[in-house]
């Protein structure tokens, strides 16, 4: 049997991590600023984690949701301390996208009604809902193309105004950075704005924090720089360093209804463990701290670089914390390849333009030099 051929891949094979770093078959080392696409949280193969997952593994890897499992509660306790939201109640998928099919479903279920409004270039998934409201045509196959969504441009309140006094809108889905979109970050003044049109009609406010979530923008949740609190948040990517799962976290006005939602491999015991252990060594570490520190450092530096001409191509820097845009006025593509095979030192990118750094949240500041020197190096400075 041949894979189903649908992802243009390098021709390198990654065999072990370890913190920021992967080797490859041939024993390459490669600093990762990638984090295999913003999921690697706390590190590669983190000791912590490696252990809790080992013992759960060994204990019992997965029973189904028709019975207690205390690892849930313990998970929905701890990262509701840990994010700010106590009060929130969480329900545990397995991908991104799953965790947002299951928001947008909540939203309907709730006030009735199926018109969502997205915004351009949002990226939310690719299953049925979750491909829909993502502003990408390429990637809707017609099944999905079912004329639920109006896609409005970032930051430019009055369309969504307009769009949301009509009444009928179920929800309002938002990245507060935009990822796949090339890192364009949503202003405190449209979020809040938005916050009042969806309270004055009773249209629900997601946020999807799958890839700026989970501290990797300095904060806990991208959204809680622009003080607002959504009624669901979704989660993904970093929960587990990399072991399938999702959340959605949901606000206590809406009320769970037995069988409304469901799930076969969602919040299972492994993943549960790992998630725990996730969080410990967030925790423990300071990550979400050091994600503002050493991506303030990046950005920073980056710009003093720009400005004193060190990086010939790159035309603006964008961002916050660990999630970065570094937009050039030539494609990404042979930059970024250098940065492979040359510099051993992975990033991601967005569009044609965009290289996106987004690595794991335990960066220290001498990696982040390193890969200053490494970019400096392939832009030819
Ligand atoms: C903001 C955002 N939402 C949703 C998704 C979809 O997540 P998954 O690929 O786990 O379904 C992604 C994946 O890149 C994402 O970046």
């Amino acid at each position: 049997m041949q894979l189903f051929d649908v992802y243009p891949l390098f021709d390198i094979a990654i065999e072990r991590g370890k913190g920021c770093h992967v080797w490859d078959e041939n024993g390459q080392e490669y600093l990762d600023l990638y984090g295999g696409h913003a999921v690697i949280s706390i590190g590669h193969c983190h000791p912590h984690y490696v252990e809790a997952m080992t013992q759960q593994l060994n204990k019992l890897g997965f029973y189904s949701n028709s019975v207690q499992n205390p690892l849930q509660k313990e998970l929905a306790q701890r990262l509701g301390k840990a994010s700010g939201y106590e009060d929130y109640q969480i329900f545990l998928i397995n991908s991104g996208a799953e965790a947002n099919e299951n928001a947008l479903k909540l939203a309907s279920f709730y006030n009735g009604r199926t018109r969502v409004l997205s915004m351009e270039k949002a990226f939310h998934g690719r299953t049925s809902l979750a491909v829909e409201v993502t502003n990408n045509p390429k990637i809707i196959a017609p099944i999905n193309a079912n004329g639920h969504v109006t896609y409005l441009p970032i930051n430019d309140i009055q369309p969504w105004k307009e769009e949301i006094e009509k009444g009928d809108v179920c929800a309002v889905i938002v990245e507060c950075i935009q990822g796949v979109g090339g890192i364009r970050c949503v202003t405190k003044e449209f979020l809040q704005e938005l916050r009042i049109l969806c309270d004055q009609h009773n249209t629900v406010l997601i946020c999807d924090e799958i890839q700026c979530g989970y501290g990797r923008s300095g904060k806990f949740f991208a959204h809680q720089h622009l003080d607002v609190k959504p009624d669901i948040i979704t989660v993904a990517k970093g929960i587990c360093n990399g072991f399938p799962m999702s959340g959605v976290l949901i606000s206590p006005k809406f009320q769970p209804v037995y069988g409304q939602l469901g799930t076969t491999f969602g919040g299972n015991h492994l993943g549960c463990a790992g998630a725990i252990a996730v969080l410990d060594v967030i925790e423990q570490e300071g990550l979400v701290e050091n994600a503002a520190k050493v991506g303030k450092y990046l950005i920073d530096t980056l710009k003093a670089e720009q400005a004193a001409g060190n990086l010939p191509h790159v035309v603006d820097i964008r961002g916050k914390g660990l999630m970065i845009g570094i937009e050039l006025d030539i494609p990404y593509k042979e930059p970024r390849t250098r940065l492979i095979k040359e510099e051993h030192c992975f990033t991601g990118c967005s569009g044609t333009n965009v290289i996106r750094l987004l690595p794991p949240l335990c960066l220290s500041m001498n990696e982040a030099k390193q890969f200053i020197e490494k970019f400096k190096k392939v832009l030819g400075a």
